[in-house]
């Protein structure tokens, strides 16, 4: 499966759920996930993203293999999410920042 890391928070584009033909995508109040089980590895969502927060879970980077368990377990939490919406409101100032997992929402 494909694997939301850690640049999403705080940013939430959403422009990754409009793409996702089995609506995996769920959502927290500032970061999204994708649920590992339901993932076709279709790639769509891939390029989507503006803050370049979605990776195979094969390749994620050096650092973001938290994320792989972080998915499986919110995506039982949160909401499927299929429609797009405006990104959070700082979105483009937190883009690129390092060290946003703390400041993850639950
Ligand atoms: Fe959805 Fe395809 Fe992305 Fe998996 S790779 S989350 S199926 S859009
Ligand atoms: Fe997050 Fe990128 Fe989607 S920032 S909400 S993974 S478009």
């Amino acid at each position: 499966p494909f694997v939301v890391i850690e640049n999403c928070i705080k940013c939430k584009y959403t422009d990754c759920v409009e793409v996702c033909p089995v609506d995996c995508f769920h959502e927290g109040p500032n970061f999204l996930v994708i649920d590992p089980e339901e993932c076709i590895d279709c790639t769509l969502c891939e390029p989507e993203c503006p803050a370049k927060a979605i990776y195979p879970e094969d390749d994620v980077p050096a650092g973001q293999e938290g994320f792989i368990a972080l998915n499986a377990e919110l995506s039982k939490q949160w909401p499927v999410i299929t429609t797009r919406q405006d990104p959070l409101p700082d979105a483009a100032e937190w883009d690129g920042k390092p060290g946003k997992l703390p400041l993850l929402e639950r």
